[in-house]
């Protein structure tokens, strides 16, 4: 039998991811980038980055713009898989899961925590929208952060926010020499009763 342990590995993958994760902090810049695949509207796929912001119990938490690409694809098809890699510890994650819209409170608590020019980014970008030039933008930005210099940035009701990713499948690969690489999947085939999650070996 695989000794799991090797790696980390634990009977929670919740509790691995974490465990690489804290390693990747030494290793690796920006270890909590991830790439976030999502389902469109007409069945198109599409990827980018995104950060891992901590999770309230199984449900990952992630923030963007409410009318951006992704939030269109999560709206319309709440379902997404999500890709860490780490080059500094040659490990790689993939996930599968669910996805649904954060509580607007939990958003805007949020959003009032980041860093100040952050939120005036935030509050004047339509996310993913043409705009004619960089000048364009700068103008909106500064405009705005002189408007909001003495006060709190208001929380962009209409088009911030956050989503809810619940973790379903879970794929953790360490690369090896021959690439002859270690890959460790978890999934729950008993979820709908609470069954415990179970570990497999794939073939590199
Ligand atoms: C390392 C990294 C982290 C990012 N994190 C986020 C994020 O947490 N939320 C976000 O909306 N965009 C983030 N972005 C920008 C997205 O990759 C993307 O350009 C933007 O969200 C628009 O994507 P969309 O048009 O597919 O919605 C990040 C980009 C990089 C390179």
């Amino acid at each position: 039998m695989d000794n799991y342990k090797t790696y980390d590995l634990q009977s929670c993958p919740q509790a691995t991811f974490e465990s690489w994760l804290a390693k990747a902090q030494d290793t690796d810049k920006t270890p909590e980038a991830m790439t976030l695949s999502t389902l469109g509207p007409n069945g198109e796929i599409n990827a980018r980055m995104v950060l891992y912001k901590g999770r309230e119990g199984e449900k990952w938490a992630v923030y963007t713009n409410l009318k951006s690409q992704k939030a269109i694809d999560l709206l319309s098809n709440p379902i997404a898989a999500l890709t860490l890699w780490w080059p500094g510890l040659g490990r790689q994650v993939r996930i599968n899961g669910a996805t649904e819209q954060m509580e607007r409170e939990i958003a805007k608590e949020y959003f009032h925590t980041r860093d100040k020019n952050s939120q005036v980014a935030s509050y004047i970008s339509q996310q993913s929208s043409p705009i004619n030039s960089r000048e364009e933008l700068e103008e909106k930005f500064f405009k705005a952060q002189k408007e909001f210099e003495n006060s709190e940035v208001p929380f962009p009701e209409k088009n911030w926010g956050g989503f809810w990713f619940t973790p379903e499948k879970y794929e953790f690969f360490i690369y090896r020499d021959f690439r002859l690489n270690d890959r460790f999947l978890y999934s729950r085939p008993d979820e709908d009763n609470g069954g415990p999650w179970e570990i497999q070996r794939l073939q590199p």
